[in-house]
């Protein structure tokens, strides 16, 4: 008589079918199930054949064309192909949604995570989670490369904008929101989405100049660098010239009562709001690099306080280890590492690994303990009884979401200064100058992570500029764009919109946070030819702005707000009020960063931030 095997029987709970299910895996498939690859270096065929367990998209690793529809298809195909496997197990497809489904042309694109902790609503942040989940869900992919729990310490690093604040209490608060919003009411829901929360463990505490990314004396070889290379970077040496890779990936050189004080809490709380996978961190603690930290990531995550998901390293992560593949390999997968994320040479990978169990270097019980937590997972996923979704595809992008990215870039837009009360603008005002090409490019506003692994300034994606909201608002008020300020003609108001060029990890590391010459210039141009003066920065982090401060009359901090920033126009003319405060300190000078370098007093602490009554308030 067939006996149907206990893991084909939902009813089981998912830890029970999944110890079913690995009682029949061959070590090979075991294996498989421990393997992640990029998109484009998977063989379709080997998908089928090896148990391939995950697969993803590395920033901007996009079908042809970028289209929801296409990026349903591609996931389908690599699902069809793990279904064809002698198991049939599903795979789970990962990306990097930071802020929205930001990899796919059209989709919604939410502030960054700076953005959203000046909101300091969980709320918002929880209903954000909600809509990327059902974004993700209308293409197929069920795994989320976020909340990133970065504290950020140093804001010379590129990854700054990826952290919600440099309070502790906070990120936890706004994790635990994102992480519910992803997984909605049940896991196994349809739209159910698996949060990876990184990068464990203070990756945002390293110290400036220990990052080994990079060869500094071999910037040639950089170029040839299989992950560097698709950072589309034309000069790579202009990006190192200006700091780039200095920290990011470093060394975090604090103690361990600071790292379980300020740095382990986020993950705990996102844990207990039930976050079954951690991404672990590139940086390196304790003389080890966290893939190789046992004592972190079997002993005290695991071990200490229980959790019972899986593990997946960073990127080329397990590499950087140690030069020799097998050392690395095993290294990683002894101090509790689940999934690799190899990507490219996933062969290589599997016969390392599949050597060092025969060999005695892994034990098998270690492979076990890592393939049941990924079972479980995706058993608690409810992959199994529905590996594709029917979540409709014009939900991507759709109007309820464009509405809620525009809400979240009102909310998290900080007013720092305000002299006599200029803002918001009366709508009565004659003329406003608008200045600054980012006042009408969606790539500035959205930031790093969207579309392609950098960003790029320009019509990247679908969405509404500044000025457009402007425009909109501004009733009686002619409004003239002079990006350059190139004309002679006054007005009682200039606007200047500045922003930083867009980047991500260690690419946006960097030696100086001032404003560039062109952008000072810029602003004396407008200076002159207004009465009162305005500016309104775009950047992934606070910049030096000590020096021109006194020549504004008022500044708004709108961080990296996403698609939707004509909704700042809005707030701009009174009918929304400014509420947003900031979640990091604002430096004075350089010599105050990283946080603590010296006593001096932020030139805004966090937490600030002036608010306005909305003068229309419905
Ligand atoms: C990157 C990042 C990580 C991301 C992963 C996949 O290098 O460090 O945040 O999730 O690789 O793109």
């Amino acid at each position: 008589m067939k006996t149907d095997h206990a893991y084909k029987n939902a009813n089981l709970p998912p830890a029970e079918r999944a110890a079913d299910l690995l009682s029949h895996l061959t070590l090979a498939e075991k294996i498989g199930q421990m393997t992640q690859v990029e998109k484009n270096s998977i063989d379709l065929e080997d998908i089928t054949k090896l148990g391939i367990g995950s697969l993803l998209s590395g920033g901007g690793g996009v079908p042809e064309p970028n289209t929801a529809a296409a990026w349903r298809k591609m996931i389908g195909e690599f699902q069809q192909k793990a279904l064809a496997s002698r198991l049939g197990i599903p795979l789970l497809y990962g990306v990097d949604a930071v802020h929205g489904h930001n990899n796919v042309h059209g989709a919604t694109i939410f502030p960054h995570n700076i953005g959203l902790g000046a909101t300091r609503n969980a709320d918002l942040v929880r209903r954000i989670g909600r809509a990327t989940a059902v974004e993700l869900a209308a293409t197929d992919i069920r795994w989320d490369f976020a909340p990133a729990v970065s504290i950020p310490q140093d804001i010379r690093w590129g990854r700054s904008y990826e952290g919600y604040s440099q309070d502790s209490k906070l990120v936890s608060e706004l994790a635990v929101a994102y992480v519910q919003g992803l997984q909605g009411e049940d896991l196994a829901g349809e739209t159910a989405v698996l949060p990876s929360v990184k990068h464990f463990i203070a990756d945002a505490a390293t110290t400036w100049g220990t990052s080994k990314r990079i060869n500094r004396e071999e910037l040639a070889a950089v170029a040839v660098d299989e992950t560097l290379a698709n950072a589309h970077v034309s000069d790579m040496q202009r990006a190192v010239a200006l700091g780039a890779w200095q920290i990011d990936q470093g060394v975090t050189e604090i103690d361990e009562a600071t790292l379980r004080a300020v740095h382990l809490p986020p993950y705990l709380a996102a844990i207990k709001a039930g976050a079954l996978n951690i991404m672990v961190s590139y940086s390196s603690w304790g003389g080890l690099r966290m893939h190789a930290q046992k004592y972190l990531l079997t002993d005290v995550l695991k071990g200490e306080y229980g959790f019972s998901g899986f593990l997946v390293s960073d990127w080329e992560a397990v590499q950087q280890i140690d030069p020799d593949l097998k050392t690395s390999v095993v290294t990683s997968i002894n101090a509790g590492l689940d999934m690799v994320m190899v990507p490219f040479h996933y062969h290589d990978f599997m016969a390392t690994l599949t050597e060092a169990v025969e060999s005695g270097d892994v034990p098998m019980s270690r492979i076990d303990d890592a393939v049941q937590r990924i079972l479980m997972v995706k058993f608690a996923m409810g992959l199994f009884e529905r590996p594709f979704t029917q979540t409709p595809l014009d939900l991507m992008g759709c109007a309820e979401h464009r509405a809620l990215a525009g809400e979240a870039a009102q909310q998290s837009a900080v007013l720092l200064k305000n002299e006599g009360n200029l803002l918001p603008f009366p709508k009565t005002l004659p003329r406003l100058l608008v200045a600054g090409t980012p006042a009408d490019d969606i790539g500035y506003q959205c930031g790093g992570w969207t579309i392609s692994w950098m960003g790029a300034p320009g019509p990247i994606t679908k969405g509404s500029t500044l000025l457009e909201g402007i425009r909109e608002a501004a009733e009686d008020t002619a409004v003239i764009y002079d990006p350059a300020s190139e004309q002679t003609t006054r007005a009682e108001v200039g606007l200047v919109v500045l922003a930083e060029e867009p980047y991500a990890e260690g690419m946006g590391d960097r030696y100086d946070l001032h404003l560039t010459p062109e952008q000072l210039a810029l602003l004396e141009r407008v200076r002159q030819r207004v009465d009162k003066l305005v500016v309104l920065l775009f950047s992934g982090r606070p910049l030096i702005v000590t020096e021109p401060l006194a020549e504004w009359d008022a500044f708004i901090a709108a961080w990296l707000p996403g698609s939707e920033a004509s909704a700042l126009g809005e707030v701009l003319f009174g009918e929304r009020p400014f509420t947003g405060k900031l979640s990091f300190h604002w430096p004075r000078s350089m010599n105050d960063i990283p946080l603590g370098s010296t006593d001096a007093e932020p030139l805004w602490p966090l937490g600030f931030g002036l608010s306005t009554a909305a003068a229309f308030a419905d």
